[in-house]
């Protein structure tokens, strides 16, 4: 009845690939940097975005689903001057989305690579197959994300207000530097409800930083950081862990932290995924847990073992899957009966 958990992965890691190359081709020229790590925050990104739409559209409160990238690329990710091509986050949310988003929004600030999403997102939205959820309406926005998402949410809030159906959204802020900064993320907290994907650039911009532009970080952290006591041990997670409080003073209580390695011994990120204190849990908290259990599992292979991964060796993938699959099967075997929506622990989003 369930849906393996094994081929829930697989599938995940299938999806990064797949017609990337013909991606590409519609706007030659244009990709994102990207190294084998990035995949990996990937399959986190797909399978946050498969579940929470899975689980929210069983919910009948929210009615209009949206999807924010707040840095979205070019659609495309090109891996080491190769000819290897990987999707990106916007044409995998639009893939991995069970339900069309009310609304999708993608912000973008240099121009060539919002136009280069424009043509891939219509050319994957004119397909005649449906294996992407267009949704009901989408934008590429080609302006700095934390102008344009003070905009984004008096958007909801006026669609709301218009049609009276419960909102929700999933944003995914993939940091590379201190992008996204704090006065945005009060924007888009504590309400409207949503569920956040962040990547905080813990080692690098964060940790290389905050000793000698300490104003810059704390623009980011939407903090005074001279009021704050930071150990030179153990500084990264510190302030890792203070964006955690942070975005827990924003009502997103309920956070999974993934460490991506994305060099080991170097540097690396953390994925956070951050939501509302739900009291019957949110339906999809241990996929995700699952997801990063697997992650940092692979990161302990050298970057061969991650491509043979990512090439789809079922030998390797069945080497990092974790062995504790209870949670994940609960949840996917939920997702995928057919049985009462309103019989599943979402009643609890209301
Ligand atoms: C690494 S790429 C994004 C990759 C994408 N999330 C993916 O997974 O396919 C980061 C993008 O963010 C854009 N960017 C950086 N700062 C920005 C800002 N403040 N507002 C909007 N876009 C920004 C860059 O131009 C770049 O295209």
């Amino acid at each position: 009845m369930g849906v393996d958990v094994r081929d829930y992965i697989q599938s995940r890691i299938e999806g990064l690939t797949e017609d990337s190359q013909e991606f590409y081709s519609q706007v030659p020229g244009q990709a994102n940097d990207f190294d084998t790590w990035s995949a990996l925050k990937l399959i986190l990104h797909s399978a946050t975005v498969n579940m929470y739409t899975t689980v929210l559209a069983q919910n009948d409160y929210y009615d209009d689903l949206y999807y924010i990238d707040a840095l979205a690329g070019s659609g495309v990710s090109q891996y080491n001057d190769e000819n290897r091509c990987f999707l990106g986050s916007p044409l995998i949310a639009a893939k991995d989305a069970t339900v069309p988003f009310k609304k999708m929004y993608f912000v973008e600030k240099d121009p060539d690579h919002a136009e280069a999403l424009e043509r891939r997102l219509e050319y994957a939205f004119n397909q005649k197959s449906d294996k992407y959820a267009e949704p009901e309406q989408w934008e590429v926005i080609p302006r700095d994300a934390n102008k344009a998402i003070p905009d984004i949410i008096s958007g909801m809030w006026r669609s709301f207000r218009n049609n009276d159906n419960g909102l929700n959204y999933l944003c995914f802020i993939d940091n590379q530097g201190m992008n996204v900064k704090w006065p945005a993320i009060e924007e888009l907290t504590p309400k409207p409800y949503g569920d956040l994907l962040i990547n905080l650039p813990t080692s690098q911009a964060i940790g290389r930083n905050v000793g000698t532009y300490p104003e810059t970080v704390g623009e980011f952290y939407g903090r005074d950081l001279s009021t704050v006591d930071i150990p030179d041990t153990g500084m990264r997670e510190f302030m890792r862990d203070l964006y955690l409080e942070q975005l827990e003073d924003r009502n997103r209580p309920v956070q999974v932290n993934t460490r991506v390695e994305a060099d080991v011994g170097s540097y690396y990120y953390d994925m956070i995924y951050a939501t509302r204190d739900i009291k019957a849990g949110n339906g999809y908290e241990e996929t995700i847990k699952y997801v990063r259990d697997f992650i940092e599992q692979v990161h302990s292979g050298d970057v061969d073992r991650i491509l043979d991964v990512l090439d789809g060796s079922q030998s390797s993938l069945s080497s990092y899957l974790p062995d504790d699959d209870e949670g994940i099967s609960e949840e996917l075997a939920e997702e995928s009966s057919d049985e009462d929506s309103g019989q599943t622990a979402l009643g609890e989003f209301q």
